[in-house]
């Protein structure tokens, strides 16, 4: 019994995943609905390191039993382009598909056709059955009549769907990535796609939490009102003192600071627990202890948190100076001082940090990091100025 009863760095189920009931509960009944006609769309969101991903698998888990759900997962965080996605999506598709139905026979008619030349294929696509012919275009990277791959692999889909009478759950996590870099032009002919599919339902998840809300609220949005939201808030306090207080002997004083440092991100709280449990055991934990586990946290933290910063800093060294100056900054017309800019022309990056979740307005002119960890280390990697 050795083991560390926390757990991090991939998704968690049972008995690590705590809390979400409601919102579990309420994508698995709105996914039950695909098989009687009433597709629901969902948009999840919530902040990187909220349990999204985490709640995603604990769907999936929970639909094993429903014979005619097949629930496809893709993760579009970092996919290059348009044509990889369809590729992927499609073996996701087909795999899922023969996993979740032990369709062997459509297993084996696959095999057997990749194996042949291009030519012989195009030339009996007419013997095959649609979905089948479907597959192998994508494959091949065939674009007729205007249509990508990426668009036939979801067409796929809802053709199995038809065929086969199954349904299909698809859920794109970090859709947002993609979405932002392919532009309104994709969204526009995704949400075309998905309008008319009767065999599919999707889930978009995604952690740029103003970009998803857009998606959902704006008026020029093509999922404008088309999309039901399911929202992930951070843990509620006292579900994280009992979920850490269960597994570690914390003083009062330490317990408070560590809810105070983790904010209720369930990945903070694993992953702290996670150190303090090892380097010390479940016993005497001191405030001391906890300070020490918190710089080790920090410490393992450092190469994420780098990357995260220099992929704005990619984009322009003002998104940097900008998130390096809110980590002391809140007041708007500070930042803007702090980085030489007019107050002005602040809020075009301001929006744009907004959008993909990496600040948090408070108020009128008061914004903040939303991750309470990037922004202290945001804050022990400056250069304090003597004054
Ligand atoms: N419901 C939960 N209960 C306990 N820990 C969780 C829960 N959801 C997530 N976690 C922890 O947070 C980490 C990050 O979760 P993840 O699902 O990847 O978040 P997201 O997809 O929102 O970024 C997980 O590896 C796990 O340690
Ligand atoms: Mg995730």
């Amino acid at each position: 019994m050795n083991e560390i009863p926390f757990k991090y760095g991939k998704p968690v189920t049972a008995p690590y995943f705590i809390d979400r009931e409601s919102e579990l509960e309420e994508l698995y009944h709105d996914c039950s609905k695909v098989t009687a006609g009433g597709e629901i769309n969902i948009a999840l969101l919530g902040l990187r390191r909220t349990g999204k991903t985490s709640l995603l698998r604990n769907l999936i888990d929970n639909l094993k039993d429903d014979k005619k759900i097949v629930p496809v997962f893709m993760d579009c965080y970092g996919i290059p382009s348009r044509s990889t996605f369809g590729k992927q999506m499609g073996e996701l598709i087909k795999d899922a598909y023969i996993e979740k139905t032990k369709d062997m026979g459509y297993k084996e008619r696959i095999k057997s056709l990749v194996k042949k030349k291009t030519s012989d294929l195009l030339s009996r696509t007419s013997e095959m059955e649609i979905s089948i012919a479907n597959y192998l275009s994508i494959r091949i990277g065939l674009q007729e009549g205007g249509i990508d791959v990426w668009e036939r692999s979801l067409e796929y889909a809802e053709n199995i769907g038809k065929e086969k009478d199954v349904y299909f759950v698809m859920i794109l996590d970090e859709f947002p990535d993609i979405a932002i870099r392919w532009g309104d032009d994709f969204v526009k002919r995704f949400r075309a796609v998905v309008q008319h599919q009767s065999r599919c339902m999707y889930i978009i998840a995604g952690s740029a939490v103003t970009y998803m809300t857009e998606l959902v609220h704006s008026e020029g949005s093509p999922f404008y009102r088309q999309l039901k939201t399911v929202k992930l808030e951070k843990l509620p306090e006292d579900i994280t003192r009992s979920f850490v207080g269960e597994r570690l002997d914390m003083e009062e004083d330490a317990m408070d600071r560590f809810i105070d440092l983790t904010g209720g991100f369930p990945d903070y709280t694993q992953r702290l627990g996670y150190i303090l449990f090892r380097r010390y055991g479940k016993e005497d934990l001191s405030l001391e202890r906890l300070e020490r586990g918190y710089e080790e946290m920090l410490d393992e933290l450092q190469i994420e948190f780098k990357e995260t910063l220099s992929r704005f800093n990619m984009k322009s060294g003002t998104y940097g100076d900008i998130i390096l100056s809110l980590a002391y900054h809140k007041r708007a017309s500070d930042v803007a001082r702090d980085v030489n800019m007019p107050l002005s022309a602040l809020p075009g990056y301001m929006d744009y940090l907004m959008r993909v979740g990496m600040v948090e307005k408070e108020k009128r002119g008061i914004y903040r990091l939303s991750d309470p960890v990037f922004n202290e280390w945001v804050k022990r990697m400056q250069v304090i100025p003597y004054d």
